[in-house]
């Protein structure tokens, strides 16, 4: 594969989005071809999965259910998108991936980090990004941040504060065991977090 292959991780309102535009910026200003994708990133057919996702129905979803059309919807979209723009040569920014089933669905619905990890290989025949950079914050300040903002709150937002917390307990179990992810202090500033990521990336260009 020709291009690089960067994606974010992170709790609910830990700044993912915003550090993304910050290092979008980095990369114009020096004329690199990229691409800023985020699952199912506007494939229509990955939409539709992720629709039945999102939206309530009159019984709750099962969790396996849920793990295995995330799976689904991320196929497509890889498949569909990624690929080809990491063929392309492109540096492919991707908010979120494969390590949010693992954490989400494996630690936080309690099915196990080990068979998500298993479904999301059979999944994307195991293409994997360069480097991982998750965002580590205390989720009552990122719960804090997204309700200031505003920000549209989806099924899952609506969790209580316990699976919040096991969320983030699971992307730290997660992020010691894979040499692939960068575990980042997200409570600094966007600045700061924009200019750490920044020196990272350019040592890989
Ligand atoms: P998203 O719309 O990407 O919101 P955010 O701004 O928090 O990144 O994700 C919606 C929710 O879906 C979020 O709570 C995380 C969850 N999620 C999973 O549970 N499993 C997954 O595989 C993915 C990609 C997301």
């Amino acid at each position: 594969m020709k291009g690089l292959w960067i994606s974010f991780e992170g709790g609910e309102g830990s700044g993912k989005t915003s550090l993304i535009e910050g290092l979008v910026k980095k990369l114009e200003e020096r004329g690199l071809s990229y691409m800023v994708t985020r699952e199912p990133g506007g494939v229509p057919l990955a939409e539709r999965i992720r629709d039945v996702i999102m939206t309530r129905s009159e019984t709750p979803m099962d969790p396996m259910t849920e793990a295995i059309l995330f799976a689904a919807s991320r196929r497509q979209h890889l498949v569909e998108k990624v690929l080809p723009g990491l063929e392309a040569g492109k540096i492919v920014l991707m908010d979120r991936y494969v390590d949010s089933s693992i954490v989400y669905q494996g630690y936080g619905r309690g099915l196990g980090m080990e068979k998500i990890r298993e479904l999301n290989l059979f999944a994307t025949e195991g293409h994997m990004p360069d480097l991982t950079f998750y965002l580590d914050l205390d989720p009552e300040e990122g719960l804090r941040r997204i309700h200031r903002n505003q920000r549209e709150v989806n099924r899952l937002d609506e969790e209580g504060l316990d699976f919040h917390k096991k969320i983030r307990e699971g992307y730290l179990i997660l992020s010691k065991k894979e040499k692939r992810i960068h575990k980042l202090d997200a409570s600094k500033s966007l600045e700061e977090l924009t200019m750490e990521v920044w020196q990272i990336i350019k040592g890989l260009l």
